[in-house]
C-alpha cells in the first residue's frame, strides 16, 4: 500500500470506533471512559471547556499517545497494536499546528507527501489541488516561519487533507483566525462532508454549529451530551419556543393551541400594543416544526397573526448548560440510581 486512502473497516459505515477509553496523567484522569463512533463521511465537533480532554483524546485517536485502557479502531484497525497502519488512514492537525519554520510551503507539503509514501506524479498534482483548496497558491514559495497565523493554519489543514485519508482529525483548526478566514476554513471542512470522516475541536461555537453533523460535548474527560445541534437543544432544554405577535380574544387560546399540538402551551404574554397585538411566547415538547400548522390554524379561529418565529437557544447556551449540569451532577451525597454512583442529570 502506498497511499492512505480507502478505509477497509469491517463495518462499512463506521470509520472511528472509540470504546471505554481511559487516560490518566498521574492522579489526574484526563479521559474517563469515553466511547463514541464516527460514521463514514460524517463531520463531528468535539466541544469542551479548557482541560476537558479534547487534545488528549485526539492524540490517542491518532496513535501519538497510548491510552491506559479502552480501545480505538480506525477503519477497523486497532490503533494500539497497529499504529503505523492506522496512521495511513489519518490526516492530523495537532493543537498549535507545529510547522518547521525554515521550510517553504510547497517544499513542506512535498516532504510530508513523500513521508506519506504518495507517488511523485500524484503528489505533484495533489499539492496544486490542496494549495488551491486552501487558498495558498500565492504563498507556495514562502517560508513557513514568515507566514501569517491564518496562512500557517491553512498549511496545517492542507497537510492534513493532502493524502486524502479516510479520517481527518483537527485540533482547533480555526483558532486565531479572522472572521473571513474562518469562513474559508468552514467551507473547506464542509467540502469534506461525505468523503472523509472529520473530527474537529473548537471553542468557536457558531463554527461548530455551521459545520458539524454531530457534536460531542465533553467535560472532565466524559461525554456529557451528544447529538446534532437540534437534538442537543431538545435534550438539554427539553422544549422548543415560538414567539407570536397576535391579536384577538385569547380566552380559548390554550385549548386552540392544544388542538394544534397537545404539548403546545402559552409560556408568557408580553406587552400588548394599542392595536391589540400582543407578543406571546409558546412552548412545546414537540420537535416538529409547528410554524406552518400555527399559521394555518390560528386565523380561522379568530386570531390575527402579524409575525411568527421559532426561537432557539444557541449552541453556546447548550454548551454552558450541558457542562454546568455535569458539574452540578457531581455534587456529593445525592441519591444513586441503579447502582450508578452518579446522580441522574437534571434537565435545565
Ligand atoms: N502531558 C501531560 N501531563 C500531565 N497532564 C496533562 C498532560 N497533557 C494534558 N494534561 C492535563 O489533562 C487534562 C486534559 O488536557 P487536554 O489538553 O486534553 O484538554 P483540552 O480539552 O484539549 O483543553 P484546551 O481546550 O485547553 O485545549 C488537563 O487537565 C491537562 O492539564
Ligand atoms: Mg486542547
Amino acid at each position: 500500500m502506498t497511499r492512505a486512502t480507502a478505509c477497509m473497516s469491517d463495518s462499512p459505515e463506521t470509520t472511528i470506533e472509540v470504546s471505554h477509553l481511559v487516560k490518566t496523567y498521574g492522579s489526574l484522569t484526563a479521559v474517563n471512559d469515553l466511547s463514541f463512533t464516527v460514521k463514514r463521511g460524517e463531520i463531528v465537533g468535539l466541544l469542551g471547556p479548557n482541560g476537558a480532554g479534547k487534545s488528549t483524546t485526539m492524540r490517542i485517536l491518532t496513535g501519538y499517545l497510548p491510552a491506559n485502557s479502552g480501545s480505538v479502531r480506525i477503519c477497523g484497525l486497532p490503533v494500539a497494536s497497529q499504529a503505523e497502519a492506522t496512521k495511513r488512514h489519518i490526516g492530523y492537525m495537532p493543537e498549535n499546528n507545529p510547522l518547521p519554520e525554515d521550510m517553504r510551503v510547497s517544499e513542506y507539503l512535498w516532504f510530508r507527501g513523500r513521508l506519506k509514501e504518495m507517488p511523485r506524479a500524484r503528489l505533484r498534482e495533489r499539492i496544486d489541488e490542496v494549495l488551491e483548496l486552501c487558498d495558498l497558491k500565492r504563498n507556495r514559495h514562502r517560508i513557513l516561519g514568515r507566514l501569517s497565523k491564518g496562512n500557517k493554519q491553512r498549511v496545517g489543514i492542507a497537510e492534513a487533507i493532502l493524502a486524502e485519508p479516510a479520517v481527518i482529525i483537527m485540533d482547533e483548526p480555526t483558532i486565531g483566525l479572522d472572521p473571513h478566514q474562518i469562513l474559508i476554513v468552514r467551507d473547506l471542512i464542509a467540502s469534506l462532508r461525505g468523503r472523509m470522516s472529520v473530527i474537529i475541536s473548537s471553542h468557536i461555537l457558531p463554527e461548530i454549529e455551521a459545520t458539524c453533523d454531530r457534536v460531542l460535548i465533553i467535560n472532565s474527560g466524559r461525554i456529557v451530551a451528544q447529538g446534532s445541534p437540534a437534538e442537543l437543544r431538545q435534550e438539554i432544554f427539553g422544549h422548543t419556543t415560538y414567539r407570536v405577535e397576535l391579536a384577538g380574544d385569547r380566552e380559548n387560546l390554550a385549548a386552540d393551541l392544544a388542538a394544534i399540538e397537545p404539548t403546545l402551551k402559552v409560556a408568557t404574554v408580553g406587552d400588548c400594543g394599542p392595536d391589540g397585538f400582543c407578543t406571546v411566547t409558546l412552548q412545546t415538547q414537540s420537535d416538529a416544526d409547528l410554524g406552518e400548522p400555527l399559521l394555518a390554524a390560528l386565523p380561522p379561529r379568530g386570531y390575527r397573526v402579524r409575525s411568527l418565529g421559532r426561537t432557539q437557544p444557541s449552541l453556546e447556551d447548550v454548551f454552558l448548560a450541558a457542562t454546568r449540569r455535569s458539574w452540578d451532577a457531581r455534587v456529593p451525597d445525592k441519591p444513586t440510581v441503579n447502582g450508578d454512583s452518579r446522580p441522574p442529570l437534571p434537565r435545565i
